[in-house]
């Protein structure tokens, strides 16, 4: 195959690139990616090299900028990942998570109609990377099925809920072959230290405070990320033309269990007090419209395509926190902005 994936210069794009590249030599791997603030070259440093993979920035917005890419490399099965994925900066601005999730989708879809029909025939595979949060909010009990209807709650998921509905439509109406996942809270590696899990373990080094929302009740279903990666491509290889697969960990913790397991590992992994840590936690403003509970039923994966995750919350956790302490280096050119000056002295301006 030839794989386009957008987004690969982000946290689960680029942790796909470096599990799947190395793997499958027979498949070649293009990477198109904007590099916006989310993203971080030097993540794919265990790739750079590769012979079956390549580079390309271009924003998924930019009609004449993909016509290049498709002509250039040829695909015949995309994964997109490419998006603004972090509610908080949804509700501050939420343009752009119109732009690049909305309008770059459709732009990806038009790209694939105009090019994978052969005769009567189509060619190719449009594999869309979605989010649970497009299913709004679980009460107490219950889980999200793949025919739970949409609920979106921020301009972020609403966005994403879009470019499902798009994708969906680009089959229903022209036969395109799409697939689409809709995960739940991923971590791990490479994660921006925006979302929860980096932001927390990064203050507990420096002994700062740990703001969590609201009460801190809120539940979320964690995944490992390299989890997440192994279950969309299980999902092109095996899973039907035209389906809809929800991926999840089986982790539901509410935000205060996940800042305490933290508080326990970094004090483990670093010789910390945890008493002292735990102390650093404080309860600040809610998050405007902040769904209250998620949580995955993912046996239709298990059942049709055989995924299930391979590390638990502790292994995945432990894993995660010892990745943030061992590399200083990469958090510290995401926060000094040095990544964003050697984009500009290798990419330019544009
Ligand atoms: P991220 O914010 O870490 O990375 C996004 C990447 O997309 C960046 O490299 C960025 O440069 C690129 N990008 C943004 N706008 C672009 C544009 N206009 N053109 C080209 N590239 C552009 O995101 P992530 O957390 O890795 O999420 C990846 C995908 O997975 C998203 O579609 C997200 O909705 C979905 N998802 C994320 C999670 C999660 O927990 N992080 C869970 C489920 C689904
Ligand atoms: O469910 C999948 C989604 O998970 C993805 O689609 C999104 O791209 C991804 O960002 C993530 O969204 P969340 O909003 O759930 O992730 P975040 O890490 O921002 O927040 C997790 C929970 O922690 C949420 O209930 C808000 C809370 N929180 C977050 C931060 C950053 C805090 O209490 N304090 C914080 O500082």
């Amino acid at each position: 195959m030839r794989v386009l994936v957008t987004g690969g210069a982000g946290f689960i794009g680029a942790n796909f690139l470096n599990l799947l590249v190395p793997r499958h030599p027979e498949h070649h791997f293009v990477n198109v990616d904007k590099l916006t603030y989310a993203a971080n070259p030097k993540s794919l440093a265990p790739i750079a090299d590769a012979p079956n993979y390549a580079f390309e920035r271009a924003d998924i917005c930019d009609p004449e900028a993909l016509d290049k890419v498709f002509d250039t490399h040829q695909p015949d099965c995309v994964v997109h990942f490419a998006a603004e994925s972090h509610v908080d900066r949804s509700i501050l601005g939420p343009q752009e998570f119109i732009r690049t999730n909305v309008e770059g989708t459709f732009h990806l879809l038009e790209q694939c109609r105009k090019r994978w029909k052969d005769g009567d025939a189509w060619k190719g595979l449009f594999h869309h990377v979605s989010t649970d949060e497009v299913y709004g909010s679980l009460g107490d009990t219950g889980f999200f099925e793949e025919t739970t209807r949409y609920d979106p709650s921020s301009p972020y998921s609403s966005s994403k809920a879009a470019s499902d509905h798009l994708v969906r439509a680009w089959h229903r109406t022209y036969g395109l072959p799409i697939k689409i996942t809709n995960c739940s809270n991923n971590y791990g590696p490479l994660q921006f230290p925006e979302k929860l899990i980096p932001v927390m373990v990064l203050k507990m080094v420096e002994r700062q405070t740990l703001p969590i929302y609201g009460e801190g009740l809120n539940v979320r279903d964690w995944l490992y990320v390299t989890d997440h990666c192994e279950a969309i491509w299980t999902v092109i290889e095996k899973g039907k033309v035209g389906e809809t697969y929800n991926i999840g960990g089986h982790n539901e913790k509410t935000n205060i269990e996940v800042v305490d397991t933290l508080c326990k590992l970094v004090a483990e992994e670093t010789g910390a007090d945890v008493e002292e840590l735990l102390a650093l936690k404080s309860f600040v403003k809610d998050r405007p419209g902040h769904d209250m509970r998620y949580a995955i039923d993912a046996s239709k994966i298990e059942a049709e395509c055989g995924w299930t995750p391979k590390e638990t919350f502790e292994t995945g956790m432990r894993k995660t926190v010892r990745w943030y302490l061992d590399n200083g280096e990469w958090v510290e050119s995401v926060r000094s902005g040095e990544y964003k000056r050697w984009m500009e002295e290798n990419y330019g301006d544009r």
